[in-house]
């Protein structure tokens, strides 16, 4: 071929690329990429590019009791998968992400529902690995021991709104109507909203066998990966309560958005008309065994008592009765609590700060309004600004690691 020939084709070829490179870039503005529009193969992602490897690790063999197998099944594995920066791991240890134990999976730390960038992306553009799992009986964790993990639906679309994604419609809270940071309204009908409504899936009853399962595969994973830290999300945070009790040298730091675990009670509801609680975690922050000092074989030997007034403002604690029995290895995690002020965990997180500090913790305590990020609720990690709410985890942890930074606690 002559060269003059050669060169044509070149040019031609380069023509063509730049012609369908500039078609994508119109088809991507013209089609709508937000939300679950972003399926659409014009839309490109907006996440971080990274490997993935994942694998399931935990689980143990039982035989004949499982439902109506009468042969060997291998339950309670958990479903791990691994995220490595494609530009390189540039951070000292890894990050540990735990989804609310049902309801929603650990997709739920990847893209947002409106198709933002999420938790997982934030973290890899920093160069730290990051582990998303999935609970036990939910997500690709889904349980073989169908007898012992009963499932129940997730939460009610009612919950959603009124709970989660629009509380300043129904106001249940004082803070409520300072929500303002949901993509969308929050109510049904609006495209975010279905696209979060339907990641909403079964969530197992059997605390007891959830936390006995996840407790086991928990420190394994860490006993692989070494020194971790963990953030965890509402219903989520008895994870890494378990972990610091059962394996505190591999736990670096635990994070907790909105720690639902509060001691020895679930809050009726959201709504003012029915304060009040259910007695559960009889260990205090969890269903299953702590090891106290001094030591308690039954939970019943913890004494306990009621501690404040139930308002709408503020919900009344369970705390030890004084002296209080200790938890050193629960105590000895660094451990964070974010709080965001228009959620209706401003009203109870105290409880679990409060406990952690008669157990002997120095938990720290952000208020996220205290830090500028106002008009957050329970879901704060995937509404408008949550990478803002990520950056604050992170500077907990660099402060956790090296021992200086930015502290706004209490
Ligand atoms: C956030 O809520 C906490 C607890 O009620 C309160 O002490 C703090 O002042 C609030 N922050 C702002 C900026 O309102």
């Amino acid at each position: 071929m002559a060269p003059r020939t050669r060169c044509l084709l070149w040019s031609f070829f380069f023509v063509v690329l730049l012609l369908v490179n500039i078609s994508f870039a119109i088809e991507e503005r013209q089609a709508q990429c937000d939300g679950v529009n972003a399926l659409s193969p014009s839309c490109q992602s907006r996440e971080s590019l990274h490997y993935r490897d994942f694998f399931y690790i935990g689980g143990r063999y039982t035989k004949g009791d499982s439902g109506p197998t009468t042969g060997t099944v291998l339950v309670d594995q958990v479903y791990v998968e691994k995220l490595t920066p494609a530009l390189g791991v540039r951070q000292p240890r890894p990050v540990i992400f735990v989804h609310p134990g049902g309801r929603i999976t650990s997709p739920s730390w990847l893209n947002t529902p409106d198709n933002r960038k999420g938790f997982a992306s934030f973290f890899l553009d920093l160069g730290y690995q990051v582990y998303l799992l999935d609970t036990q009986a939910v997500g690709r964790s889904s349980e073989n021991d169908v007898k012992n993990f009963p499932l129940t639906p997730g939460s009610t679309i009612e919950e959603v709104e009124r709970g989660y994604t629009a509380p300043e419609t129904a106001n249940l809270y004082p803070t409520a109507k300072d929500h303002d940071k949901w993509p969308g309204t929050g109510l049904r009908g609006d495209p975010t909203f279905e696209a979060f409504a339907g990641s909403i899936i079964p969530v197992t009853t059997n605390n007891i066998a959830l936390e006995t399962a996840l407790r086991a595969a928990g420190c394994q994973l860490l006993q692989i990966i070494g020194p971790a830290f963990v953030v965890a999300h509402s219903f989520g945070s008895f994870a890494p309560i378990l972990w610091s009790n059962d394996c505190p040298h591999l736990v670096l730091g635990s994070v907790n958005l909105e720690p639902a675990n509060t001691p020895f009670q679930l809050f009726v509801g959201l709504d003012p008309a029915t304060l009040g609680s259910f007695p559960t975690r009889p260990w205090g922050l969890t269903n299953t065994r702590l090891d106290y000092v001094p030591p308690v074989s039954d939970p019943k030997e913890l004494a306990t008592a009621p501690v404040g007034e139930e308002t709408r403002e503020r919900r009344r604690c369970i705390l030890q009765v004084e002296p209080a029995r200790k938890l050193p290895n629960v105590a000895s995690v660094p451990y964070l609590a974010l709080t965001s002020n228009a959620s209706v965990h401003v009203t109870w997180d105290h409880c679990v700060v409060e406990y952690l500090r008669q157990v002997g913790a120095s938990p720290e305590w952000y208020f996220l309004d205290d830090l500028g990020i106002t008009g957050h609720g329970l879901f704060m990690h995937l509404e408008l600004g949550n990478l803002e709410i990520a950056k604050v985890v992170h500077e907990w942890i660099v402060k956790t690691l090296y021992g200086f930074g930015v502290s706004a606690g209490r």
